[in-house]
């Protein structure tokens, strides 16, 4: 079995996206063939400047290094450096109808956000997406349920051209998180935790220091009521005892019963340190691994060149 995934080089990434997406591709690395893939290209959709953008790469492979995916055992690379990508995104526009594009929401949102110019490459974002996919013939496709769209429309991408010349294409299957699309902003547990949008104090990033961690779980919005226990109408406490829950690895009941007689403050500072524990790790491992560039350059460079002996050959097909 197959997986491909794509990560945008934005370098916050929060707890949400690590317990979301980055732990699946770590353990996607048990279950298959892995390809994951930084999406530079997808980047240069809205305004960028080059500099910061390969900065960025930069820390975005350095954490997902740090959280353990291994260029060993899983295929690791920049998108940039694979034209093949480029070239799939092209002959898969014949079968990409300009209706369709204009109906994704992603789309639609960004381009309403744009302030300067609404690029061609933003409107086509979403056929650059599927070639990544199908350039490997990949079979499942791990990433948030907020790519429902972009997926079907590369499972029709799919389905089209080789309805249209012959059967060449793999119909991938779309893998959603099980656990992490719920992590909330601490402030407005309402809504996800996202580092667009979301409030700054709400957001825990996986490079926070022990403080800023304390800090934000510790101001973490809570409800009213005492009890550690999950409810429609305690949204706060709920979030705060699937954070822990997923930490630690245990299950929710577990939390409760733990915490069925601990008030809110100690409950909390169980949180802020299990998270702490979680992630401290990852950070000090990052420092390390972002120090060293040319050693990035280099694990990003091998990536691209087993990733490009795939595409290649699906490409010549
Ligand atoms: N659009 C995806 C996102 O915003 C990133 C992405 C690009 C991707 N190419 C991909 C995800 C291929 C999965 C497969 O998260």
């Amino acid at each position: 079995m197959r997986i491909f995934s794509g990560i945008q080089p934005t370098g916050r990434k929060h707890l949400g996206n690590y317990i979301g997406a980055i732990t699946q591709y770590v353990a996607g690395q048990d279950r298959g063939e892995a390809i994951y893939c930084i999406v530079d290209l997808h980047a240069t959709t809205v305004p960028y400047e080059p500099a910061d953008l390969r900065e960025k790469t930069y820390d975005t492979a350095a954490i997902l290094l740090a959280a353990r995916l291994d260029p060993a055992r899983c295929i690791f690379f920049r998108q940039g450096d694979v034209p093949e990508h480029t070239e799939l995104t092209w002959l898969l526009c014949s079968v990409t109808s300009w209706g369709e594009l204009n109906r994704m929401h992603q789309f639609k949102d960004k381009a309403g956000a744009q302030r300067e110019l609404v690029s061609a490459g933003l409107f086509l974002y979403p056929v650059l997406q599927a070639a990544d996919v199908l350039a490997y013939r990949a079979d499942e496709v791990p990433v948030g349920d907020d790519q429902r769209q972009h997926i079907e429309l590369m499972r029709d991408i799919a389905g089209r051209f080789n309805a249209r010349f012959g059967d060449t294409l793999v119909v991938p299957e779309h893998r959603i998180p099980a656990v992490g699309a719920r992590i909330m902003d601490l402030q407005e547990p309402a809504r996800k935790m996202s580092t667009t949008g979301g409030s700054e104090q709400g957001t825990v990033y996986v490079l926070d220091e022990p403080k800023a961690i304390e800090k934000k779980v510790k101001s973490a919005v809570t409800d009213s009521g005492s009890e550690v226990v999950r409810g429609p109408d305690k949204p706060g406490i709920s979030n705060l005892i699937e954070i822990l829950s997923v930490v630690r690895g245990v299950p929710m009941e577990a939390i409760e019963a733990e915490f069925a007689s601990a008030r809110y403050g100690e409950f909390k500072a169980a949180v802020a340190d299990a998270i702490t524990g979680y992630l401290a790790p990852v950070r000090e491992r990052y420092a390390a691994i972002r120090a060293d560039e040319a050693a990035l350059e280099a694990t990003l460079e091998a990536g691209a060149a087993k990733a490009r002996a795939i595409a290649a050959a699906t490409l010549a097909d």
